[in-house]
Parts: structure tokens; sequence; C-alpha cells
């Protein structure tokens, strides 16, 4: 078996029908959408992420502003930034670049709870996690959003099924959680502390996994039939890989994404496509 849930291919369509969109609504206002990428410090991991999304923009028509701030800013003075960002009319969406220096690291979610929900594309802030309790998916993070995008697009049936989720953070796993639910599907959350994690693998009918190990996820852990999510990302070698044995698990499951190719350019094209919303409320559109 082993059909291929081509990431790239759906984001490239999604980018190209947004485009559309966006050149209608900003004929009419006169206005482009505009997104808010901060940077703090020079990460070089982060620098690329942010300049790949910052290029999506510009190819389908949304401004974009880079705000690079010193790897040794305050607490205090990047909340000021972010402010200052929040009250700039002109921009409808603001992104601050994760991970963040080890010194701000602990104050994520002050500064999570600073964005304005109404420019929070990243889907963080408390009311738009709070929606989402109510099945609210209008600002939520971008890769649940993908993840999402890509099972209904390849009609994978999700009512009904075991889907199993490796990962519980607030930007994958947490969100992921609700979305699954919403379409009846039964729901397990795994993480590091969870006993007998293989039983809980061998028995998923769509397996999500966002580790951050490669080949965590084999051929053996499997059940035949399976469809695979891999959202982690590790460098082996200099090449990116994601959580699974590709080559390994390929005859044996039903469906699987590439990695890369998959769920990253799904991530960046719901970014997109949270910006849009955002600018689509400014004008009340
Ligand atoms: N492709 C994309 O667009 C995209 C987007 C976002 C993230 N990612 C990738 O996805 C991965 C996760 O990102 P994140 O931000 O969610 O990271 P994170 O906050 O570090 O989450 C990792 C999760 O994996 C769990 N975990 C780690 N090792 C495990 C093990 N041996 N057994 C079971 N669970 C284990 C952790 O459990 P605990 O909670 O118990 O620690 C945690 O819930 C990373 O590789 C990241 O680069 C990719």
């Amino acid at each position: 078996m082993g059909k291929i849930l081509d990431g790239k291919e759906l984001s490239q369509k999604l980018n190209f029908e947004l485009e559309k969109k966006i050149k209608l609504i900003s004929e009419k206002t006169g206005v482009k959408p505009k997104l808010a990428g901060v940077l703090v410090g020079n990460d070089p991991a982060s620098e690329l992420y942010l300049n790949i999304k910052r290029r999506r923009c510009t190819e389908i028509g949304i401004e974009s502003i880079l705000v690079n701030l010193k790897q040794a800013i305050t607490k205090e003075a990047l909340i000021n930034e972010i402010e200052r960002l929040n009250a700039d009319n002109t921009i409808h969406g603001i992104i601050l670049q994760q991970p963040l220096p080890k010194k701000l690291k602990p104050f994520t979610k002050d500064f999570n709870e600073i964005i304005s929900p109404l420019k929070d594309v990243d889907g963080l802030h408390p009311i738009n996690r709070g929606k989402l309790f109510d099945y609210n998916e209008d600002l939520v993070p971008c890769t649940p959003k993908g993840i999402i995008a890509l099972l209904e697009y390849y009609n994978i049936e999700i009512k009904g099924k075991h889907a199993v989720i490796i990962n519980r953070s607030n930007l994958v796993g947490k969100p992921l959680f609700f979305m699954l639910l919403k379409r009846n599907a039964t729901v397990s959350i795994c993480h590091t502390s969870t006993v007998n994690i293989n039983d809980y693998i061998m028995n998923a009918d769509i397996l999500i996994t966002a580790v951050g190990q490669p080949n965590f996820i084999t051929k053996e852990k499997i059940k035949e039939g399976v469809v695979i999510i891999d959202v982690g990302i590790s460098k082996v070698n200099g090449k990116t890989c994601g959580d699974v044995d590709y080559q390994g698990v390929f005859d044996k499951c039903s469906w699987i994404t590439p990695n890369p190719g998959g769920v990253g350019p799904m991530t960046v094209s719901f970014l997109l496509q949270n910006t849009f919303f955002t600018y689509k409320n400014h004008f009340k559109l």
C-alpha cells in the first residue's frame, strides 16, 4: 500500500488560491495584509524558519516586516515591542519566533498573553486557546491546522478512528487533540511518562508523531494500514528528517507524510491563512 500525503503539493495549491483572495480584497481596501515577525537574537534555525515564512508571504501578496531584537533584550522591553506592534493599525498579524533565548523562555506564556488575540496568528493567546475548547478553530496553531487539512484533502476517515498523538505541547499535541475530537476520533495523547507507549502506537489508526527523534517509529511498532503523520524535525548528517523510518514503514502503512515535504509546508501555509483571517477581521469582512 503506502500513499503519500503530499504537503508540498497541497500547500502550493492552497497558497495559489489564497493569493487570488488576497488580491481581490486588497484591491477593494487598498491595503495589503501585513505580518510582523519578531525574532529575538540570531539563532540560525529561527532566522531560517522566519525567512521561509516571510518569503511565502511576499509570494502571495502579504507584506511582512522583520522586527529583529537583540539577544540581550529584557522581558519588559520585549513586552513594549509587542505592545507597539499591537497598537500599529497597519499590522494585522504578529508572530514571535520560538525558541526564545534561554533567559526569556520562562516568560513565553506572558508574551503569548500580550500579543493581541486579534493579531495572534500562531493561535497561542489564552482567548484563542479557550475558543478551541469550544471547537472554534478561527485562530489555532498552524501545524495542527495543516495536519487536519491534509487528512481532509485526502479524504482520510477520522470519525470513529483511534488517533494517537505523541506530543502534548501547546503548539502541536494539545490543539490537535481538540481538533480530532471535534471530528469524532477517539484520541490518545502520549508523552515521556506514558507507560507502555508501544501498545498505543500499535493500536493507532492515525498516528501523529512530534517527538524530534529519528527512527522513533519503525515497521515493527505499527499496525498494518495505519495513517502516519510525521511532524518531528531532526538533523542527521546535515540532512533533515522526521521521527519515522519512512522507507521501513512505507509498505505497511496506508498513508504517510514525507518529511520534509509533508507537515512543514502545510504549517507555513496555515500561517498565511491565519494572517488572511486576521486581516479580513480587521476590515470586518
Ligand atoms: N513540521 C513542522 O512544521 C513542525 C512544527 C512544530 C514542531 N515541529 C517539530 O515537532 C517536534 C515537537 O515540537 P514541539 O515544539 O511540540 O516540541 P516539545 O514541546 O519539545 O514536544 C515534544 C513532545 O514529545 C514528547 N516526547 C519526547 N520524547 C518522547 C519519548 N521518547 N516518548 C514519548 N514522548 C516523547 C514530549 O513529552 P513530554 O511532554 O513528556 O516532555 C513532548 O510532549 C520537534 O521536532 C519540532 O521541531 C515541526
